[in-house]
């Protein structure tokens, strides 16, 4: 069916979003957003994921870790998400994202931003240590590192708040798709 709407979308069309996930290393960004893109691919929702550890391979490998090169990353990903979501592509966002003032520029670029925050203690992240970074990281091998050595700037009000050292994954899943659907994003 194509019946149109009011603001001229058709009915079978759902609105762009950018679900941004911002945390700590290890805190489970990336996790969450495999889980939430499948889980809308299932639903018919157009989706597309950006990841740090990904973008940092391609579109960003040219940077680094400095304050500049943190806000560079974001800068070029935001460009991605804005031409995606304004398209009608629902953005599945995981970067460490730690300024709180470049997270809240990227609120103002994109259309319909949702923050997420993947909170987890520091001390939890290193205990998981998936990647092996925070044994580096401790040991000086690893300069300006998220939580060790560079700051981490919390949300002070995100759309939804996730804790995965308190919460089963499924309750942070669950939590993040009753945003989604009470938004009518899902
Ligand atoms: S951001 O700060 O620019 O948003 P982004 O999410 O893209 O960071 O990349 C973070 C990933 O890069 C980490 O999960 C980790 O695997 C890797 N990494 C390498 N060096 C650092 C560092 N100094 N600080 C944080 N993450 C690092």
């Amino acid at each position: 069916m194509t019946t149109l709407r009011h603001h001229g979308k058709m009915t079978n069309e759902k609105d762009g979003f950018v679900l941004w996930f911002t945390g700590l290393s290890g805190a489970g960004k990336t996790a969450l957003a495999k889980l939430i893109e499948e889980e809308l691919k299932t639903r018919g929702v157009r989706v597309e994921r950006l990841d740090g550890d990904v973008v940092r391979k391609s579109l960003t490998a040219d940077l680094g870790f400095s304050k500049e090169d943190r806000d560079k990353n974001i800068q070029r990903v935001t460009f991605v998400a804005k031409l995606l979501s304004r398209n009608g592509v629902g953005v599945l966002a995981s970067f460490i994202s730690p300024y709180r003032a470049t997270r809240d520029w990227v609120r103002t670029e994109v259309t319909n931003f949702i923050e997420v925050f993947v909170d987890c203690t520091l001390e939890e992240c290193m205990r998981r240590d998936v990647k092996g970074l925070y044994v580096k990281a401790l040991a000086g091998e690893i300069p300006e590192f998220t939580g060790v050595s560079d700051p981490y700037e919390a949300p002070l009000t995100p759309e939804i708040a996730v804790n995965t050292a308190e919460e089963a994954i499924e309750e942070s899943f669950a939590k993040i798709m009753g945003y989604l659907e009470k938004k009518g994003y899902a």
